[in-house]
């Protein structure tokens, strides 16, 4: 998943901010007690998101994908005042030491944390959204970007994890597995779209940065 060189990567997250002490904690118990603790964003793309969520300073945000919540703690630095994140997962596993690092960060006020599959669950949300991190299940990316479209605000953004998936978008193999077809089918789907912008940020696996025109 890392395309820097080893010394380039070290060197950028060196300048850049470094984790909080609860974020590194997260990412420490996430890799001790959680199955594949590499979906967690980590450090530099954690930082990019707080980064991106300060310059929209959002109302609403959207999560499709909470996992341990590291995602939903850097996204929830950037919102204005009396903002709110909801976050969706369909792993209710997870809840209790997801929730107890929302209360350690001090957000569990402003996070409206839902279980269950976020196909049935997306449908639901009624708010005006700001910002989207779509970071679920691959063969759904194309179902959740049509769920979520009308219910961002022109001007929105959605951001999508993932699209670069460990580089096999470019891989010429004999034959393409599902899930890289469907980041494939995704990506050619933004990229053709008329209602928005976008750029493919090459941070971490790929995050396609998408604004609603
Ligand atoms: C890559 S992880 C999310 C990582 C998290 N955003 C972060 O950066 O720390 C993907 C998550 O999507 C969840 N997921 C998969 N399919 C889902 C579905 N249909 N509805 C809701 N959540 C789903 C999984 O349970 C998993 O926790």
């Amino acid at each position: 998943m890392d395309f820097l060189p080893l010394d380039i990567q070290k060197y950028v997250e060196a300048h850049s901010d470094q984790e909080s002490e609860i974020l590194n904690a997260l990412n420490r118990d996430t890799h001790r007690k959680v199955l594949k603790p590499r979906m967690l964003s980590g450090h530099l793309q954690g930082r990019t998101l707080a980064m991106i969520s300060h310059m929209i300073q959002p109302k609403c945000i959207l999560e499709i994908g909470t996992y341990t919540g590291y995602s939903a703690i850097c996204m929830a630095e950037g919102l204005a005042e009396g903002g709110k994140l909801i976050t969706i997962d369909v792993n209710e596993e997870l809840e209790g030491l997801t929730r107890s690092y929302f209360e350690k960060a001090g957000i569990s006020q402003e996070v409206d944390y839902r279980i269950g599959n976020a196909l049935e669950l997306v449908p639901e949300v009624t708010e005006t959204l700001d910002l989207v991190f779509i970071d679920a299940d691959k063969k759904n990316y194309i179902n959740y970007y049509n769920l979520v479209i009308d219910k961002v605000r022109p001007g929105g953004f959605i951001i999508a994890d993932n699209v670069l998936w460990s580089g096999k978008v470019v891989a010429q193999l004999k034959k393409t597995d599902k899930e890289t077809q469907a980041i494939l089918d995704f990506n050619r789907l933004v990229q053709e779209e008329e209602r928005v912008e976008n750029v493919l940020l090459p941070i971490r696996d790929g995050l396609m940065t998408i604004r609603k025109k």
